[in-house]
């Protein structure tokens, strides 16, 4: 645990990467199985991500990206893409997969399906987005602390444009949005940053004890 904290501690949000260090495809597949491994409510994972490495799609999403640096320096951009909606099928999916891994049969699932159906399909298209959006962010929670373990570099990110982000991977139009980003490679020894104090609320602030 206290080297849990020590790597929370060590970890920032990197403004400036090393554009000469590379991800190793192990440290990748580590990485990947973070985010396979992540919580999502009902275990869903209504999300897809997209791992990339292609210099050419780093310096499109850069444009799209307010032109952050991170974009193009970072050995890998993770592109959190959340689902606009869910229907039946999907949700059929998921039972399937449930049936097939514990080898238990979907007829005895329907119970779950009946629950299912009605908490997610009973929200609305708006709400199922923004649902599936959350689940995405826990997904980018796991990968920067399986990063910070890894002493991989990462800055989790907002400042883009999604529409853009969706046209240039081709999602434009699909039942996928990208919801934030993650970029993951090494820190370049010029990011002042590295060396600032972590600003957090105090304890007393943040935590209620009842
Ligand atoms: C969801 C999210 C979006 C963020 N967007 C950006 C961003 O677009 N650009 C950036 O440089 N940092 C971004 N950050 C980094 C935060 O500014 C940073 O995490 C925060 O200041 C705390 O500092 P630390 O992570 O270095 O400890 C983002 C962080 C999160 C969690």
């Amino acid at each position: 645990m206290e080297n849990y904290i020590e790597n929370l501690n060590w970890r920032y949000a990197t403004k400036k990467f090393d554009a000469e260090k590379s991800l190793s495809q192990e440290d990748v597949e580590k990485l990947q199985k973070s985010i396979q491994l992540s919580a999502s409510s009902y275990g869903l994972q209504p999300y897809k991500v997209f791992v990339i490495s292609d210099k050419e799609t780093k310096e499109k999403l850069k444009a799209a990206a307010w032109n952050q640096s991170q974009l193009t320096d970072a050995s890998h951009v993770f592109v959190f893409a959340g689902l606009k909606k869910l229907n039946e099928a999907y949700i059929d999916a998921y039972l399937e997969n449930i049936s097939k891994i514990r080898e238990v049969q979907v007829q005895d699932l329907s119970g779950l399906k009946d629950m299912l159906t009605s908490n997610i399909l009973g929200k609305t298209e708006e709400q199922q987005s923004v649902w599936a959006q959350k689940q995405a962010y826990i997904a980018l929670g796991n990968l920067l602390s399986a990063a910070a373990h890894l002493k991989i570099d990462t800055c989790p990110m907002e400042g883009f444009d999604a529409q853009k982000f969706d046209e240039i991977l081709g999602i434009s139009g699909t039942n996928l949005s990208t919801a934030v980003i993650a970029t993951a490679g090494y820190r370049s020894e010029a990011d002042q940053l590295q060396h600032a104090k972590k600003v957090r609320k105090q304890e007393e602030e943040l935590f209620h004890l009842i």
